[in-house]
């Protein structure tokens, strides 16, 4: 599936920038990466910062139109890809925290944010991907204080040679046949894909409406299968924020 490239300096959001252009009708296949990002966005609200100096974080969105099929489990292919381009051998410890966190060593090394525009009845989604690069020296946006799982991983811990391009060379390609063949098949084909790098499976963990049970996989749609007291439960919205106890 093909899809043009283009490189910005400089940008508030690279989701910003595909989602306003869709609204004012631009619905190609576009690969949009910017090498610094001013209020780049993360999930529920949450910013997404820039790391300094430049480099130090790979900042991109993939918008394409994806017209009838099921959005659910979207995210979680573009989770799935990511892991597999950059650890085909399973050779590092990369995890998927469903629903769109990629994991290294119990760390965040990378986050997915999607979003839909509609125009009419015209579909275009929009991945966007951060994945932190290299440490900055030193860390300013992270407090010290802050608990272990919550301090960042970096792509040089994997590979020390990985630059903000090597990544992109890396994932760009197996990412839009990812999104290509979620298209036309769903998430059903992804499962086992998924569940092999499931962080959360068999981990206790809080629903953030309170109720606490055990992860124990993702359905053929994408939800987090969580037993609870109650029964199974399936956590369909990726709005539920889920941590482990
Ligand atoms: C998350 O972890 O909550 C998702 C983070 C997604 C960040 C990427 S960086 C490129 C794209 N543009 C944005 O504003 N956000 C995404």
């Amino acid at each position: 599936p093909g899809f043009s490239v283009e490189v910005l300096p400089q940008l508030d959001s690279t989701n910003s920038t595909l989602m306003e252009r869709a609204r004012d009708g631009y619905l190609q296949p576009v690969l949009l990466v910017a090498e610094q990002q001013k209020a780049g966005r993360g999930r529920m609200g949450k910013q997404w910062l820039s790391t300094q100096p430049v480099g130090g974080s790979l900042t991109f969105s993939l918008g394409l139109p994806l017209e009838d099929c099921d959005l659910s489990g979207l995210s979680l292919v573009v989770g799935c890809s990511l892991a597999h381009s950059l650890d085909p051998q399973h050779r590092h410890e990369l995890r998927l925290k469903w629903p769109n966190d990629l994991w290294y060593r119990q760390r965040k090394l990378g986050g997915i944010l999607v979003e839909v525009c509609m125009l009419g009845r015209q579909r275009f989604v929009v991945v966007g991907v951060g994945i932190n690069i290299s440490e900055p020296p030193p860390l300013p946006e992270v407090d010290p204080a802050l608990p272990a799982p919550m301090q960042p991983a970096w792509m040089q811990e994997l590979d020390p040679a990985a630059t903000a391009p090597s990544v992109l060379g890396q994932i760009a390609q197996p990412l839009a046949l990812a999104l290509h063949q979620f298209g036309q098949h769903g998430f059903a084909p992804w499962v086992s894909r998924f569940q092999v790098r499931d962080a959360l499976a068999g981990q206790e963990v809080w629903l953030s409406d309170g109720t606490q049970g055990r992860a124990v996989g993702v359905s053929a749609s994408g939800a987090l299968q969580v037993r609870t007291e109650y029964g199974l439960r399936d956590v369909l919205s990726d709005e539920v924020s889920v941590r482990p106890l």
